[in-house]
């Protein structure tokens, strides 16, 4: 019943903000892009708004979301982060005059909207502030706390629905994937940055979250477990995934750029030898691969919800590496993939991936198992999903030792072993 009860207002509210947000896949939509002025973090800070130092209770929020940000989250320093020496060094490198004030380090750093677009308030060394997820509050300010305004009243005026989990989604991958606007792109990782990874539910904890998820919480917005925040997570990373492959290819010259593909089919000893078939690429050994990291988890998913649909990504994968790698038009298996993609997100909806999360656990570990994830990234979505879904499963004490090891064998990225993740893998059942 409460299950039923839920899924009502999921649809409701997916519903709603789909149509509201008929164009949300745009760039446009994201709040560095919209018109909206950004006021500063100093305009939602003070106490009897964000800014409370303690949990206010009986209140819609907590109001205690400033200070969670300000001394916990890490967006709050990314701005700093340009002033260390290792940002100078790549900075450096890449011939910019410093990075702290690169468009190219902003874009990802800091909000860093238009300057006709900075209220008085604003500091861009405030970093990735409040307005840079909920969008530039100009127009929803003096609304937002009106009782009597809707929530679709304050989308209008420009809050970013960061409760709707498709365009969350799409607002972190933003900075932790890419767009055809901005990327950690592989010049930027030539010169010393790290590798971007992300998985929607593990990161959304880590942040650390400042909302809680209680009744009021779950009355007013659109809530679901973490297998369903996951799976809608690995749906967006894939749509994103393609788009990048369609704007961002063929980057200059000879290479097409090279962040899209896996670091580590380039980066790694040629003493290694540890080249194997895959089953999902036809590609001899020798080939650059694709990143296809998020793909392997959705068709984990897709495995349980439609089984068919699991079969057919699979093949249009295969197809989407062949082309990439034989320089051929890509833009027909992009299409394929977005249709498949598409098909699967209409099936989630109906879904209670709740009671899945056994189901879906076992089939990560097996595909981990039997040897088919041997590249570094998916084992690191793999393993991402497999502590989160035994977290919902509850079985994640009684594994708790397990989980160390297999954390362990992801520890460096430089001297990953196949052959010892799977080892670990198989002792799962027991
Ligand atoms: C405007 C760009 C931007 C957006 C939007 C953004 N992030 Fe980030 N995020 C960053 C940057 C840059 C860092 C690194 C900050 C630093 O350490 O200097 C970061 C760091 C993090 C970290 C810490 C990672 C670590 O290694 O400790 C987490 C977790 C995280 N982000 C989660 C999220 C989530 C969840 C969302 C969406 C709700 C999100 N981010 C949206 C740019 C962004
Ligand atoms: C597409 C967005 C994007 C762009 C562009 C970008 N970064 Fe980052 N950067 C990130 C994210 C996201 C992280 C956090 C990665 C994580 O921990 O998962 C990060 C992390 C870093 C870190 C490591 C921080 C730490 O303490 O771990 C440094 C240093 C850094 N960025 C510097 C730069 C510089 C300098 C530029 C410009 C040349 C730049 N970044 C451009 C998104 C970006
Ligand atoms: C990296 C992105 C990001 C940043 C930066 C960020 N938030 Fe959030 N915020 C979220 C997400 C995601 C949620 C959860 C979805 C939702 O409720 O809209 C959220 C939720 C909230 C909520 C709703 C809490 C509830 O219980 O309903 C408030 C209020 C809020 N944020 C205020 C702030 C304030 C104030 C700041 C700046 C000090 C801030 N946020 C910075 C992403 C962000
Ligand atoms: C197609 C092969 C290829 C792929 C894929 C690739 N790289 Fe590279 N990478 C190179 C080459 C070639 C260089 C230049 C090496 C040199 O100058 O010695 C390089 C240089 C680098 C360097 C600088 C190393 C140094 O010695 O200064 C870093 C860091 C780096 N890549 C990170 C990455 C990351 C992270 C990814 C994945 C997102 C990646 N690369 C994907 C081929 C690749």
């Amino acid at each position: 019943m409460v299950q039923h009860v839920i899924k009502l207002i999921i649809t409701g509210v997916v519903f709603l903000s789909a149509t509201i947000f008929a164009s949300a896949q745009a760039d446009s939509e994201l709040p560095q892009y919209a018109e909206e002025q950004h006021l500063g973090v100093a305009s939602c800070a003070s106490g009897t708004c964000h800014g409370s130092v303690n949990t206010r209770k009986g209140t819609a929020i907590a109001q205690n979301e400033y200070v969670i940000w300000s001394k916990r989250d890490r967006h709050r320093i990314a701005y700093q982060t340009l002033l260390t020496a290792e940002s100078k060094q790549i900075a450096r490198k890449l011939g910019l005059k410093n990075a702290h004030e690169a468009k190219m380090c902003l874009d990802c750093h800091a909000d860093n909207v238009a300057l006709n677009q900075r209220g008085k308030k604003f500091q861009l060394d405030d970093g990735i502030g409040c307005e840079a997820c909920h969008g530039g509050a100009e127009k929803y300010i003096s609304i937002h706390i009106d009782r009597n305004a809707s929530r679709a009243e304050t989308l209008q005026a420009g809050l970013y629905p960061t409760d709707d989990p498709h365009a969350r989604a799409r607002l972190c991958l933003s900075c932790h994937m890419g767009t055809a606007k901005k990327m950690a792109s592989h010049d930027i990782m030539g010169a010393g940055h790290p590798r971007v990874t992300f998985e929607l539910d593990s990161f959304g904890v880590l942040q650390p979250a400042h909302y809680v998820v209680d009744a009021d919480y779950s009355e007013a917005k659109w809530h679901g477990s973490s297998v369903e925040l996951w799976s809608i997570g690995q749906l967006e990373s894939a749509r994103q995934t393609l788009h990048l492959i369609r704007d961002r290819l063929k980057s200059r010259g000879l290479f097409p750029e090279l962040a899209l593909f896996d670091c580590h089919a380039c980066h790694h000893s040629m003493a290694d030898k540890k080249w194997a078939a895959s089953d999902r690429s036809d590609l001899p050994p020798g080939s650059v691969r694709l990143n296809d990291a998020n793909f392997v988890m959705l068709i984990a998913i897709a495995g349980v919800v439609d089984p068919g649909k699991g079969r057919q990504i699979k093949a249009a994968l295969k197809q989407l590496h062949t082309s990439v790698a034989n320089g051929d038009d890509v833009a027909k298996g992009i299409n394929r993939l977005m249709k498949l993609i598409n098909a699967v997100d209409g099936k989630l909806e109906s879904q209670d991936l709740g009671a899945m999360s056994s189901k879906l656990a076992a089939s990560v570990v097996r595909l981990a198992a039997s040897g088919k994830l041997k590249d570094y990234v998916s084992a690191e979505q793999a393993v991402l999903a497999i502590d989160m879904l035994l977290g919902v499963t509850s079985d994640r004490s009684r594994y708790a030792r397990w989980l160390d090891t297999v954390y362990k064998t992801l520890e460096d990225e430089n001297n990953f072993e196949p052959a010892r993740f799977i080892r670990t893998m198989k002792k799962y059942a027991g």
